[in-house]
């Protein structure tokens, strides 16, 4: 393992007294408590709050059946997501109170009380089911951050069909293979979406992807009203269809254990894989994590700035804060349109009170400088969050004292959160009213989870010193399996380290229980916060004729956390185009094939790439080329060491 250890540095910051005062969790003995009986009696801890925090149809017969690496929780027992984020809140002081509050990125806005996205949620359950849609039946949703977005995920779940949100900024040809390995029936989109000022064309790719597979119909929102083909067969409008069903439809009673949606999420081989996850655990979990971390009162204005296409738009946007019967925001567009002031502005216009947003963001708010912040109002902040990275002790401090410190009645805690796709929820973190603030430590574990730090054969390391994250047994949203392949989740999850979760994350754990999560140990970068493996841009790359070979590596950068850099060898027949044409040609196709955010932002040629004797390409040494480090570390293995210093020129 190259991680060297990392001293338990830096500066602490106590939670301020009047917050500390109104927390749900507010003390640390508190904290100690509820972790303490999670680990002794795991089964009463998590049964107990299931009982209390979510309506079930059918109770369960066991609340914990673990065959590793197959889990069930609450099995034999029978509950609805939509029903637990809509229904149960409309007997009483919350069937009026905005469930979601959003403006789109020119300006236009949508409140949904519970009762009217209830019976939105209605018609488009409805809706889908007379496009054919069944239980269990796939239906993927290509959509801006508009409302619709979140009425089609809890329409879906109502009615047990398995949603599979593809993130808007995913070209055709990514959207089309997830269609195709999730065998899905029906498109969700829209006409476009606005980002920073232009339409996403979400149909067009939508019309491109269905080609050659299973989708029967496509249902069309209307957001941008632009002109966009049609296909009598198949499309349908929404605002059209919904004229023509019931606003009355149950929540279908579902299995604990049936599968609620897939996700794409990027790993170290070429095709993204399809986490699942299932219904009860997850809506517990997310349920109690959003409660707890964030201090969810009824009061509160709460932005998850995360697109629904991403696990925190998911857990966090939608399903976390709804079943709590939170009031939850959403903006459809850019950070900076029309200006670098925008997140600011909607602070202020809409008194938000709690924000959940990413270190990359942060760092392009420093860049754009505090001037920006400065022009509003804001002192509705009472809690902010971070989640994506770890965030660097800078940009927490700037986050902490220009956007959180004293702008309101209290400076606002801030709340790390570590955890993934596979997690379905937040795993370590910084509770608000409760731990002591470390920048740059993700935090404590949440009460169930029994984190660690360990080598490769599952011993734990000393304290202080790096080595792979893991979870030593499981909790209630956490993957499932990975869709269609059921091998593939056990390999990648539980044999890379026997008999744990592997998360393929580096951490170090600090004398007081702190985990300061250092960053991926695979192959998988985390560009702007998103995650994105090498080998699936490297596919991307070589599947244009001109490329022979590539090789992708992260290089650090101050915004986006990590850059993408590209080294590729060259066909040899077609280089009569000039390097900076090419350079181009290779980036257009690399946002052709995955999206904008997989854009290298480095392309070097090169005649050869360094490998080692039995032609396994060393990034390694490749990382350090693009940082411009002194390349450390044995290169015995290394076949041709002239390359180093080509490429170095390069
Ligand atoms: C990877 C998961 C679910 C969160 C959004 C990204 C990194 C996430 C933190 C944090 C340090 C973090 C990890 C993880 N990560 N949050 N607070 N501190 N690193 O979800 O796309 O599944 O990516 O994001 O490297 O493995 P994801």
């Amino acid at each position: 393992m190259v991680i060297e250890s990392v001293a338990d540095e830096g500066r602490t910051f106590e939670p301020h007294a009047a917050f500390v005062q109104q927390a749900r969790i507010s003390s640390k003995e508190e904290y100690d408590a509820l972790y303490k009986r999670s680990m002794d009696d795991p089964e009463g801890f998590w049964g107990e709050l299931a009982a209390q925090e979510l309506h079930w149809f059918k109770p369960w017969d066991k609340v914990l059946q673990w065959d590793e690496p197959t889990v069930q929780w609450f099995a034999g027992g029978q509950l609805n997501i939509s029903y637990n984020c809509l229904d149960r809140h409309l007997t009483g002081a919350r069937r009026h109170k905005a469930a979601l509050v959003w403006e789109g990125e020119p300006g236009d806005s949508v409140t949904l009380t519970y009762a009217q996205l209830h019976h939105q949620v209605c018609l488009f359950a409805n809706t889908l089911k007379k496009l054919g849609v069944e239980k269990g039946d796939r239906v993927a949703i290509y959509l801006p951050m508009i409302p619709e977005a979140a009425v089609a995920m809890l329409a879906c779940a109502r009615i047990g069909a398995v949603h599979s949100v593809v993130f808007g900024g995913f070209s055709a040809e990514s959207l089309k293979g997830r269609l195709v390995d999730a065998g899905v029936k029906v498109v969700i989109t829209a006409d476009g979406g606005w980002r920073r000022g232009s339409i996403v064309p979400l149909k067009a790719n939508v019309d491109k992807a269905v080609q050659g597979t299973a989708v029967e119909s496509v249902l069309v929102v209307r957001r941008t009203a632009q002109k966009i083909d049609w296909h009598e067969e198949r499309d349908y409008w929404w605002h059209e269809l919904q004229q023509t069903v019931s606003a009355i439809c149950p929540a279908e009673p579902m299995d604990s254990e049936d599968m609620l949606f897939i996700l794409y999420t990027s790993g170290t081989t070429g095709k993204p894989k399809g986490v699942v996850h299932t219904t009860g655990g997850y809506n517990l979990y997310t349920h109690i994590t959003s409660q707890w971390l964030f201090d969810l009162k009824d009061t509160d204005l709460y932005w998850c700035t995360a697109d629904v296409g991403w696990i925190t738009g998911h857990s966090y946007t939608v399903y976390g804060p709804l079943s709590n019967g939170a009031t939850s925001f959403m903006y459809e567009g850019a950070p900076n349109f029309p200006d670098n002031g925008r997140f600011w502005q909607l602070i202020e216009k809409y008194g938000i009170n709690i924000l959940y947003t990413a270190p990359t963001a942060i760092r392009a708010f420093m860049k754009w400088g505090e001037d920006w912040p400065g022009r509003y109002d804001l002192s509705s902040l009472r809690l902010l969050g971070t989640v994506g990275e770890p965030i660097n002790p800078e940009a927490w401090m700037w986050y902490s004292e220009v956007i959180g410190a004293g702008k309101g009645p209290t400076p606002a805690p801030i709340v790390d959160t570590w955890w993934m796709t596979e997690t379905g929820g937040h795993m370590l973190a910084t509770f608000p009213g409760a731990h002591t603030m470390r920048p740059g430590c993700a935090g404590l574990p949440f009460p169930g989870v029994e984190a660690d730090v360990v080598d490769r054969e599952g011993n734990p390391v000393p304290v202080g010193e790096g080595g792979y994250l893991v979870i030593k047994r499981p909790w209630p949203s956490m993957i499932r399996t990975v869709y269609g392949n059921p091998d593939r989740y056990r390999q990648n999850y539980w044999e890379q380290v026997p008999g744990v979760f592997f998360s393929g994350d580096g951490a170090v754990k600090g004398e007081n229980g702190y985990f300061k999560v250092l960053g991926r140990v695979d192959d998988v970068l985390s560009v702007s916060g998103h995650r994105l493996g090498t080998m699936e841009i490297e596919s991307a790359l070589v599947s244009h004729p001109m490329v022979a070979e590539a090789a992708v590596v992260g290089k650090p950068d101050d915004i986006k956390g990590e850059a993408i850099c590209a080294y590729v060898t060259l066909n040899e027949a077609d280089q009569d185009q000039s390097q900076e044409e090419l350079i181009q040609v290779l980036k257009k196709h690399v946002v052709a094939q995955i999206g904008a955010i997989a854009r290298p932002d480095e392309i070097h040629f090169t005649e050869q790439l360094p490998k080692t004797r039995s032609g396994k390409i060393m990034r390694r040494l490749l990382r350090s080329i693009a940082s411009g480090e002194e390349i450390a570390g044995d290169m015995s293995t290394l076949e041709d060491r002239s390359v180093l210093d080509k490429l170095r020129g390069s």
